[in-house]
């Protein structure tokens, strides 16, 4: 694959679930109308949306019918845009700007900024659960466990716990990647196993991207981490350099961005070579995990 056909690949796609969230949020004539026009804010028109991506990618490679996809790649990117509505809020990090835009709680007010997460989560489900996500029902009902579980106390919300817990500690590197593992790495697990069980796959290669997404899922927020301490805010679209300012430990403040970069890269390799039992058809998994580790946003 040349980086055009993932160019064309990536913004196909980005179009594609523009689409499914703009069809799956309702719209600003229903009641409560603010309400509304703040999910839409919050969910429209913005982001890299790496989650979807991830979905469609091992929905490709599994064969899965799209129709398929667009359910599990529009319920985790909803779970994603709730996550950053909140962790944005002045009780959380206390930040301006997201995607390049005032953060939804300076936009509206707080309260709203609560709310528009809850209703995110909530519709997170309902788009889920709304049409044929598995040929087994077994598989469909594991899947809507395992987002459930991805989002919850033992995935993302757990992960911002220890994230608050820990502003002002030196943490190891294994609570780190603890902490990473559940707020960030988490919700990307789940995007790219439940895009693989809208298709089929041979155990062998599920189990391979399940060792994928976790090496990438803590590679995405190493990174974070690194863009935080290094990329502008113009660049960003978010504050730059919120993570010293706030005494939050990351791998930058622990590693220091050298060993942080190298940490990557060996979670980059690491990834790659858990997609070797699916052959060629692990090739656009690996380029995104490349487009991960190597991004300036
Ligand atoms: C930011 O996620 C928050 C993290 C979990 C690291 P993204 O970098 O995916 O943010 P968007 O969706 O592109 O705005
Ligand atoms: C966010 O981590 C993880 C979430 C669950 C939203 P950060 O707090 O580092 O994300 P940014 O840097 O604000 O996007
Ligand atoms: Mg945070
Ligand atoms: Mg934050
Ligand atoms: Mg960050």
């Amino acid at each position: 694959m040349t980086p055009t056909d993932l160019r064309v690949w990536m913004q196909t796609h980005q179009d594609r679930i523009e689409g499914v969230l703009e069809a799956a949020l309702p719209g600003t004539a229903i009641a409560p109308s603010r309400l509304h026009e703040a999910m839409r804010y919050a969910a429209l028109g913005g982001g890299k949306r790496m989650r979807p991506l991830l979905a469609y990618a091992a929905g490709e490679a599994a064969g899965a019918d799209l129709r398929r996809v667009d359910r599990v790649a529009a319920a985790v990117e909803l779970i994603h845009a709730y996550s950053l509505v909140h962790d944005d809020m002045p009780c959380m990090d206390d930040d301006v700007l997201r995607r390049g835009k005032p953060t939804v709680h300076v936009q509206y007010d707080e309260p709203m900024a609560l709310l528009v997460g809850d209703s995110l989560q909530s519709l997170a489900f309902e788009v889920l659960a709304d049409g044929p996500i598995a040929d087994d029902p077994q598989v469909a009902q594991d899947m809507v466990v395992a987002l459930a579980r991805a989002a919850g106390s033992r995935g993302m919300a757990g992960g911002q716990a220890v994230d608050l817990e820990s502003l002002g500690k030196v943490l190891s590197v294994p609570e780190l990647e603890f902490m990473h593992g559940h707020k960030t790495g988490a919700l990307i697990r789940a995007a790219v196993s439940l895009g693989a069980l809208c298709g089929r796959l041979d155990h062998m290669a599920l189990a391979g991207l399940s060792h994928y997404a976790k090496f990438v899922g803590l590679a995405f927020q190493v990174v974070d981490d690194i863009l935080d301490a290094t990329a502008s805010t113009e660049t960003l679209g978010k504050t730059a350099g919120k993570d010293a300012r706030s005494h939050k430990p990351t791998f930058v403040s622990v590693l220091g961005i050298v060993d942080a970069r190298s940490f990557a890269d060996e979670l980059l390799e690491d990834a790659i070579t858990a997609l070797e039992p699916l052959g060629e058809k692990g090739a656009r998994l690996e380029e995104l995990a490349r487009f991960i580790v190597a991004r300036d946003r």
